[in-house]
């Protein structure tokens, strides 16, 4: 069933907002509301569903109007053509209206008097914009509009000018002060609690990515023995390998192939027994190549690059040095990195490492030594709890299993119209590249379809071409389902 859209207004002290929640019934909608309320500590004014208002008993105070910020002359120039022929509207327009009306719904009220007809007006007003936005979703239908966890962004625009009661906006805060400490120490607790890594393992939050994990990794560990041993299985090994060559000596343990297409059996690994690590990426994002065993390097410290599949399905921590994964893919907003270290490891950083990228100098100061990005790792923490409650990292290993395996059906049962490129045994997840050989032509016929449909971005990286279907944690099976469709659709649109 598809969901549909509830306004739900909530107040705290001095200020009301409405919120809009994505429900799938009316009573799975109120219970929402409550959870909102107990989590802001408010109360609910009012939430409308579907045209109806229903009313909370607690609606006994000074009830402010509705003031909308979101009304630049663009969003005004849209709103104009929407009324003469919504049809007309493309894609984009919609969701820049889509957009706008959700800002709206979160615009900051504060209005002295409490009159009963300001109270209904608002009430009305919640109630049509939830009709209207559930309009809006029919017309996307389950597209990847709500890719980047819907309920999420929801939850940190409500907490957005006020976290916790706290009166201000995590942004606002001071790094140093109480609320953020908190903040910091929850999330690096939830990492450890889901990934559950043992108590020998440091988790650091650093900045630079994963490129700055690329010389850091080379800068931390290098120095032990002045070579380390790299397999290189794609774009992004091949980048960190590159890196590494700055600091020392690093190996290649089979030969660079030219298309990224497998991983070559253990059995035909070279690696030097005197390295100080041994490198590679658990999954290749532009070429689609995913381990599905951990390397055995015979007592030699193993790091990873977990960027593209993090959190996305359980991993013995034990196992590694170091893991490490840009935030930007499973877990949060791009600018925070988290690099799981084993504490032995920490404090061997060649001379030169700049403090920032130094372990040693980030654990000592539990990864505050300076300003951290403080939102980044708020929003994190707020995946962490979202994936908790989806069932944690055995959750989510099931729910990718079950989306790559539609994809990659269509692609088996378009009898060779849809072809990818990976070998079966080490297929990823997370990235699905395919092609269509039959007419060059088809593949952008394809992705500009998928793009009026409402799937974007599924052109493959620029360096590789095709198609990518990147299927991270917060990308539904109703997505995925969809595009399945499309995919079928299309192929039989052309045979
Ligand atoms: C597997 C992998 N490693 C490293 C990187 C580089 O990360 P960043 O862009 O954060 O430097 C990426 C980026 O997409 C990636 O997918």
């Amino acid at each position: 069933m598809a969901s549909r859209m509830m306004a739900i207004a909530v107040r705290n002290s001095t200020k009301t907002q409405l919120s809009l929640v994505s429900t799938r019934s009316a009573s799975s909608g109120g219970q929402y509301a409550e959870q909102l309320a107990k989590i802001g500590n408010r109360d609910i004014v009012g939430y409308g569903w579907n045209g109806e208002l229903v009313y909370h008993d607690r609606v006994d105070y000074p009830m402010p109007a509705i003031r909308f910020k979101e009304n630049t002359p663009d969003v005004m120039a849209l709103r104009e053509k929407e009324k003469s022929d919504w049809k007309k509207l493309s894609i984009q327009e919609k969701k820049a209206l889509y957009r706008a009306s959700f800002c709206q719904t979160f615009a900051e009220m504060k209005y002295p008097s409490g009159e009963w007809k300001q109270h209904i007006g608002m009430a009305l007003i919640a109630a049509s914009l939830s009709i209207y936005v559930s309009l809006l979703m029919g017309l996307f239908g389950n597209n990847l509009i709500s890719c980047f966890l819907y309920k999420v962004l929801l939850q940190v625009q409500n907490q957005l000018l006020d976290y916790g009661g706290s009166g201000m906006s995590v942004m606002e805060m001071s790094h140093r002060g109480a609320t953020y400490l908190k903040i910091h120490e929850d999330v690096i607790k939830r990492c450890r609690d889901i990934l559950k890594v043992p108590d020998n393992y440091k988790i650091l939050l650093m900045p630079g990515g994963g490129t700055g994990q690329f010389s850091a990794v080379a800068m931390n560990l290098m120095g032990k023995t002045g070579c380390a041993d790299y397999a290189v299985t794609g774009a992004w090994s091949a980048k960190a390998f590159k890196e590494a060559q700055k600091y020392g000596k690093a190996n290649l343990v089979f030969p660079k192939a030219e298309k990224f297409t497998t991983i070559p059996n253990q059995s035909e690994w070279k690696l030097d027994p005197n390295a100080s690590y041994v490198y590679y990426c658990d999954n290749e994002t532009v070429d689609g190549v995913e381990f599905n065993f951990i390397p055995e390097t015979n007592g030699v410290p193993i790091v990873c690059d977990m960027s593209s599949n993090f959190m996305s399905r359980p991993v013995d921590v034990s196992k590694f040095g170091v893991i490490y994964a840009g935030a930007q893919k499973n877990v949060g907003p791009a600018g925070i990195t988290v690099v799981i270290v084993r504490e032995d490891l920490i404090g061997h950083a060649l001379p030169f490492t700049p403090s920032i990228l130094d372990y040693a100098a980030t654990a000592k100061d539990n990864s505050i030594a300076n300003t951290p990005p403080t939102f980044c790792i708020y929003v994190m923490g707020q995946v962490f709890e979202w994936l908790q409650r989806k069932g944690g990292i055995e959750g989510m290993a099931k729910h990718s299993q079950e989306k790559s395996q539609l994809i990659y059906k269509a692609i088996e049962d378009s009898k060779g119209f849809y072809f990818c490129p990976v070998d079966a045994k080490c297929r990823s997840r997370m990235n699905v590249p395919f092609r269509i050989t039959a007419n060059v032509d088809y593949e952008k016929e394809f992705l500009e379809k998928a793009e009026k449909q409402g799937m974007m971005q599924l052109k493959g990286h620029r360096s590789v071409g095709g198609i990518r279907a990147s299927l991270y944690n917060a990308v539904t099976l109703e997505n995925t389902e969809t595009l399945a469709k499309f995919m079928r659709e299309f192929y039989e649109s052309k045979n």
